[in-house]
């Protein structure tokens, strides 16, 4: 699977085939870099690691720390997991910050994806050589609150957009289609400079506010609102 090796360049086993794997993938197809890919269902895991150089580990958080002690053999290579929250000695980190869902992107897109990597792990270029992404460095007791604000800020405003789409479709009867030039620039206001927020907590029209809450009874955005309103005053 990939390229095929060249004597001297890199060779990744891949662990896992599952989001970010495919990505990865896609992406190391688009650079010529040469990969295998290890699945749990597949051959053993001695036949992939055969010759490889890096071990990329592309399965969920909650098996990752398991796995790095069920295979102690893979500390002959350079181990690298992709957890943003996690660190362990058993392998580095590297968090991709971006969101990997099932569509593929473009080389140009994964590119421009920077790498957030351990504090003490080797040069950006000796962890995933061939990579020609920008990245940063993080010690390791800060990729806690890092991961949280990732997660609040990425996969939280994606529920809460789904959640505006399914209401205008299925309770409102309106197209999805309405909302995206909103949507769009709400994105554009979020990457200039200056306070992108508006609406009635910026307002101050506490009226709207009650108005708001009381028409989402009901529904479990309802707490959410309440949250947001707490932490906007605090
Ligand atoms: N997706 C993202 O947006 C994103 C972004 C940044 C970082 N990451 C990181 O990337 C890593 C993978 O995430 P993902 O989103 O790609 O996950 P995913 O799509 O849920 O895929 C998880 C993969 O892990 C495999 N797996 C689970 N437990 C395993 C075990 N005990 N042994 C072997 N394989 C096991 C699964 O294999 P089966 O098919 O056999 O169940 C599956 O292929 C995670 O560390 C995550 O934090 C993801």
């Amino acid at each position: 699977m990939g390229q095929v090796p060249v004597e001297g360049a890199p060779l990744y086993c891949l662990i896992g085939n599952g989001r970010l794997s495919r990505h990865l993938q896609h992406y190391f197809d688009q650079l010529q870099l040469a990969y295998r890919v290890w699945t749990r269902s597949g051959p053993p895991l001695s036949q992939a690691l055969e010759n490889c150089t890096h071990v990329l580990l592309l399965i969920s958080d909650d098996a990752l720390l398991d796995f790095l002690h069920t295979h102690p053999e893979l500390q002959k290579y350079t181990v690298v997991h992709f957890s943003g929250s996690l660190a362990t000695p058993l392998a580095w980190g590297a968090h991709p910050l971006m969101t990997f869902s099932h569509q593929l992107y473009t080389c140009e897109e994964y590119r421009e994806i920077h790498f957030v990597i351990d504090h003490r792990a080797p040069a950006f270029e000796t962890l995933l050589p061939g990579l020609p992404n920008p990245h940063h460095r993080l010690d390791s007791d800060l990729k806690a609150r890092y991961h949280a604000e990732c997660v609040l800020s990425g996969n939280f405003t994606a529920m809460l957009w789904s959640h505006f789409f399914q209401v205008m479709e299925n309770q409102l009867g309106l197209p999805r289609q309405a909302a995206l030039p909103y949507l769009k620039r709400v994105a554009a206001n979020l990457q200039s400079e200056g306070n992108p927020l508006t609406g009635p907590l910026v307002r101050g029209d506490s009226a709207t506010v009650q108005r708001n809450l009381q028409a989402l009874e009901g529904d479990p955005y309802q707490n959410v609102y309440t949250s947001f309103v707490q932490a906007y005053q605090a």
